[in-house]
């Protein structure tokens, strides 16, 4: 059986991985043979293609990026594309199945596709952890991580000059990294977009941890917007993609807070670091099982559907699960950290 593979939408640390445990246990298990598709969909739709032997795939699932480059272009909306084009081209390579490692517009398009009969299946990815179906997707440790290693550092620096530290970390609809880096870190407040929450409310914690003697250090999702000031509404414009930009938040909220409890205020942002280097163990783990069991459901034959973490194991889900709702964090999980909030 000759399989392609290709990774689309934004990277992750893992996507690696994931190539090396499908190649591996395809060829181990299944007698699988893998052709890698470079740039996403685009490299689907233009026939850029590089074969996947035992040999490429050997150490990478230490590296960050992906091997096979990604690219934003959606299947349905690009040249030559929709059902017809993806058929074509899986057929020039003599391909019988395709995985598609991707979020939550990859994996729309890869259900739109094989509802219209194309053996597709798919691999959740996201360092915001917050496609539903899987109980965790790989690259968000690692994007934790990091967060928890910058954020110790803000704070020596900032106990150093008696500041208050504010990291913005990436969370466009969703607050996990914000959640998970602000515990690890044991930030004096978590701001994540499900919740809003009021300038009052952040400057009495900041002022409570300065009032014993500590850095005020605050963690903010670039998605977040606060309940009440209106200069931090002002929108930055749509990216090339037609997405509202994010990024700011931080540099937005620092002079505000400065003004509001009379503690110099400095804001970082982490942006895509958090996205680049090399995964965790956690994640090369998790990404190589994910990508093992993306194998294992090529040779079933179970078009349609994908991997997900189900407590410790790896199970098969519809491609529908990762759609239906975004997998916000719920509220007791907000309510468990806030109290270490101050
Ligand atoms: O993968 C999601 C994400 O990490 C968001 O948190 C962030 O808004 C977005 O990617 C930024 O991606 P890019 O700059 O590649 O468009």
């Amino acid at each position: 059986m000759r399989v392609g593979i290709m990774t689309s939408g934004g990277d992750c640390p893992g996507l690696n991985a994931v190539i090396r445990g499908a190649v591996l246990n395809g060829i181990k298990s299944h007698d699988q043979e893998y052709v890698g598709f470079l740039d996403g969909w685009k490299g689907v739709l233009e026939d850029l293609t590089v074969d996947l032997s035992r040999h490429v795939v050997r150490g990478i699932a230490k590296q960050g990026g992906t091997i096979l480059g990604t690219s934003r272009t959606h299947p349905y909306n690009a040249e030559g594309g929709g059902a017809a084009g993806v058929a074509a081209a899986l057929e020039r390579h003599g391909l019988d199945a395709l995985v598609a490692i991707g979020g939550e517009g990859t994996l729309a398009g890869a259900k739109r596709l094989a509802d219209e009969g194309l053996p597709i299946v798919g691999v959740p990815k996201t360092i915001d952890n917050d496609l539903g179906g899987t109980d965790y997707t790989f690259g968000f440790d690692t994007a934790v991580q990091i967060g928890t290693e910058a954020i110790d550092r803000l704070r020596t620096t900032g106990e150093s000059h008696h500041r208050c530290m504010v990291a913005e970390v990436m969370g466009r609809h969703a607050g996990w990294i914000a959640l998970h880096t602000g515990m690890a870190a044991g930030a004096h407040a978590v701001l994540i977009p499900e919740q809003k929450v009021s300038m009052a409310q952040i400057a009495e914690w900041v002022g409570d941890a300065e009032d014993r003697g500590r850095a005020p250090l605050v963690v903010v999702a670039e998605g977040f917007v606060p309940e009440d000031a209106d200069e931090v509404h002002t929108p930055l414009g749509l990216d090339r993609h037609g997405r509202p930009r994010l990024g700011g938040i931080g540099d937005r909220l620092a002079p505000i807070i400065e003004e509001m409890t009379g503690i110099e205020t400095r804001a970082t942002t982490l942006g895509h670091i958090q996205r680049g280097g090399t995964p965790t163990a956690f994640d090369r783990v998790l990404a190589t099982r994910m990508g093992m069991g993306a194998a294992d459901l090529v040779a079933d034959g179970e078009w349609g559907r994908m991997v997900a973490l189900k407590g410790t194991d790896i199970e098969r889900v519809p491609l529908e699960a990762a759609l239906q709702s975004l997998k916000t964090v719920p509220q007791h999980r907000y309510d468990e950290a806030a109290i270490l909030f101050g």
